[in-house]
Formats: structure tokens, sequence, C-alpha cells
């Protein structure tokens, strides 16, 4: 399977079929879900859905959530990168929003700053994208932290689902 993004110790592809256990594990956990609306899944089914519903974005829109995997163990650790929003969101649609999720055991070890830092070079550099947007629950202190060590910034806040979040932007001033 092609490696679509890759770093020193994380590689980035396509969401398969095959990572329903991963995407369960991920998404049923409340705390991985605690700054994420706090609607953990609770089936399988549901984690065959959100595969299936990702995988639909890559047909439709070219772009989507990747899998990302860990080289030394050949394990799913989260996804990340980039989902075209067609909703309008704090005013805005039709813009590409850089994301990332990883399952609680691969917290604290840089996996989220090394997998955003590559994710925004492959987004200015391969998708050519002039800017790219990302949102964060203002409670959520550790991915403020991230997206600030990747140059993000702060423009504002905003109310998402009734919960004020941090609206934040990266211009491609190359
Ligand atoms: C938000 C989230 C991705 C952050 O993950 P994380 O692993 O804590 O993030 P980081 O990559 O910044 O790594 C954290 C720590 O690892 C440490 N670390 C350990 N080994 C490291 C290494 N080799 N290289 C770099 N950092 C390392 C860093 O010091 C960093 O700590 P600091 O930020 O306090 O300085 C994670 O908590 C998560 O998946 N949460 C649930 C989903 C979510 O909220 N997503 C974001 C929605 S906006």
């Amino acid at each position: 399977m092609t490696r679509i993004i890759e770093t020193e110790r994380l590689y980035f592809r396509e969401l398969l079929n095959t990572d329903v256990p991963g995407i369960f594990s991920l998404d049923s956990d409340p705390e991985v879900h605690q700054y994420l609306g706090n609607n953990p899944i609770k089936t399988i089914q549901q984690a065959e859905n959100v595969i299936k519903f990702i995988r639909q974005q890559y047909i439709d829109n070219g772009v989507g959530r990747l899998a990302i995997i860990e080289k030394e163990t050949n394990d799913f650790v989260g996804w990340g990168g980039f989902k075209l929003i067609t909703d309008l969101t704090n005013g805005r649609k039709d813009y590409y929003d850089l994301g990332y999720r990883f399952i609680k055991k691969s917290w604290g070890k840089g996996y989220a700053t090394e997998s955003t830092r590559a994710a925004v070079e492959y987004g200015f550099n391969k998708l050519k994208l002039p800017v790219i947007y990302a949102i964060a629950d203002t409670g959520n202190l550790q991915s403020q932290k991230v997206l600030k060590k990747c140059g993000f910034t702060e423009k504002e806040v905003f109310d998402y689902g009734a919960v004020p979040h941090y609206w934040y932007e990266l211009l491609n001033i190359q």
C-alpha cells in the first residue's frame, strides 16, 4: 500500500477495511473523544462505517483523513491529514481542514507534532493549498500545543456544536 506521507517514525496510507479494529480502539475510547463532542462509538459496525465514509471522500474529493502507521511495529496508531469541509463552519466552507486523532497508548511520543508537520508540508507542496485551517476545542490544550508547534495561528473563538473552539490558520507563504 502506497506510503502517501512519510516521517522518521511514521507513515500515512489510505484507511483500509482491515483498519476496523484500529478505528474501533480509537473511536470507542471516551478519553479520545473528550474534546470531539463526547460521543464515542460503541459497535464494530460503526467503525466499519467510519472507514466507508472516509474512503468515499477519497473518491468524491480526492482527499480524506489517512491512517497513520508506526514504522517500528507496523501498528495503526491513528489518523491525520486533510478533509474537505463543505458545511458552513465559522462562516467558511469548501476549505481543507487539518486534523489528527491518536490511540491513547501513542500519546506523549511526539507523534501528533511529527505527523502534522509532514501533513502541512504535503498540503502546501503536493496539494498546493494556499491556506490550511484547523479547529480545536478551547479545552483541548494538548491539541492547541500541537497546532502552535506546527506554525498555526489562533485567529478567533467560535461555537462548534455549541462548544467554544479556536479557529486556526496557516498560510502558504512560500
Ligand atoms: C491531541 C493529541 C493528538 C496530542 O497527541 P500528543 O501525543 O500528546 O501530541 P505531541 O505530538 O505534541 O506529543 C506530546 C508530547 O510528547 C513528547 N515527546 C516524547 N517523545 C518525543 C519525541 N521523540 N519527539 C517529540 N516529542 C516527544 C513531547 O514533549 C510532547 O509534550 P509537550 O507538548 O508537553 O511538550 C492526542 O491527545 C489525541 O489524539 N487526542 C484525541 C483526539 C483529539 O483531541 N484530536 C485533536 C482534535 S482538535
